[in-house]
């Protein structure tokens, strides 16, 4: 506990250097309970991270558990076309610039997410835009943020989701307001636009591998909407489908990155989101092993997998968190042993933060490591002994 006050002093007072070595009083929390998640992130030179918003900061437990637990985070939303970007000419910068600075004063790094989704562009170009309006309306947007934080906080980021669920299930491209003005090759003038603006960032590609889950009979894709043509129901990457040449998403998508990577197109790496919404993990390395022959990087980039309520609200911690924590142990393991994986974010930073309930009208919840009073859950206990395990 003793680490994280003096993080915590350290962010009231301002009195600690951006490189301040948090790892001075680990041996407290070894002894009384356990060693921090984040000093085992530094020990293994991991990004081990969280999602984060600009207003829980001013929470004092809030930051405290954002700061003394992870070495990266993303922002949640605020760093979204519509947050930063929410009228033609218009960009605020304020919640990136606060989740950065915080960053800063903490030793932190941020992943920025994410620069072009799926967004319908009527109102920054009217109805039916040319190509060319669209690709100036990109190019903008990407030279704009990105040149923002590499003007301002060129320390904090290393990485970007330059692209977000841009596939369907079926392997084929999603329709948006980019891909229906731009075209297919959207995707790779994105990576163009960002590597032009930020030469040194890795610009990520990002998508769900896990398939639907089921929501009250219904069909609901990780995006959160109803996706019912494009979704098969079964248990996404898991098993078989975890081989990338019988998982038509991850064919398609595998398609048009070697088409990018052939041609020279600048990426450097696939984030899976992880949103585990059934009992068993996905097998990451198995899929990604593609990725790896390409020469590319990949990371989890939203991992989150719900525990509970039952059917009576409760949640059966005995039942489920035993599980939750193998999940949390294999993912974190998978990216740990291999060369061409140093991230996973946990999408949240505790229990209560999570966009499940919300997603699941309160059917699912419980899907991070630490608990509602940020309390070290079962799956914190898993991740640190995968951490571990990387600086053996
Ligand atoms: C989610 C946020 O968690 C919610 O708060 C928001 O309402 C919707 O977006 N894939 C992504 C994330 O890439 O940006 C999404 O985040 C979850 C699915």
């Amino acid at each position: 506990m003793k680490n994280l006050l003096t993080i915590a002093a350290c962010l009231i007072l301002a009195a600690c250097s951006s490189n301040a070595d948090h790892s001075f009083h680990a041996e407290d929390d070894v002894k009384n309970s356990h060693m921090p998640l984040r000093v085992a992130a530094e020990q293994a030179e991991f990004y081990w991270g969280a999602a984060a918003g600009p207003q829980q900061l001013d929470e004092a437990d809030y930051a405290v558990a954002l700061a003394g637990n992870f070495t990266i985070f993303t922002a949640e939303n605020v760093m979204k076309f519509p947050m930063i970007h929410p009228e033609p000419g218009v960009y605020d910068f304020s919640g990136g610039d606060k989740l950065a600075a915080f960053a800063r004063e903490t030793g932190q790094k941020m992943r920025g997410h994410v620069l072009i989704w799926r967004e319908d562009l009527t109102p920054w170009l009217g109805e039916s835009p040319s190509r060319e309006a669209a690709i100036a309306l990109m190019r903008e947007h990407i030279h704009t943020v990105l040149g923002h934080y590499r003007a301002h906080y060129p320390d904090v980021f290393v990485q970007w989701d330059v692209v977000n669920e841009a596939f369907r299930s079926d392997g084929t491209l999603r329709d948006s307001g980019w891909r229906g003005a731009i075209g297919d090759d959207f995707i790779e003038l994105a990576f163009q636009f960002a590597d032009e603006a930020w030469p040194e960032l890795e610009l990520y590609y990002n998508d769900f591998f896990e398939l639907a889950f089921n929501v009250g009979g219904s069909l609901v894709t990780a995006g959160g909407e109803l996706d019912p043509d494009a979704i098969r129901p079964g248990l996404g990457s898991v098993g078989p489908l975890a081989n990338c040449d019988l998982n038509t998403k991850c064919n398609g998508m595998r398609r048009y990155i070697q088409n990018m990577v052939a041609r020279g197109v600048p990426i450097d790496g696939v984030g899976f989101q992880a949103h585990i919404g059934v009992p068993i993990a996905p097998d990451y390395p198995q899929l990604a092993t593609w990725i790896e022959e390409l020469g590319l990087r990949w990371a989890l980039t939203e991992l989150d997998s719900p525990c509970g309520p039952d059917q009576s609200g409760q949640l059966n911690e005995a039942l489920c968190y035993p599980n939750q924590a193998q999940i949390f142990a294999d993912v974190v393991q998978g990216c740990v042993d291999s060369p061409f994986c140093n991230t996973v974010v946990q999408w949240g930073v505790a229990d209560h933060h999570s966009w499940w309930p919300g997603l699941s009208q309160g059917a699912l919840a419980n899907p991070l490591v630490l608990d509602s009073n940020y309390a070290y859950k079962p799956a914190a206990n898993a991740v640190l002994d995968a951490l571990l395990t990387a600086s053996e």
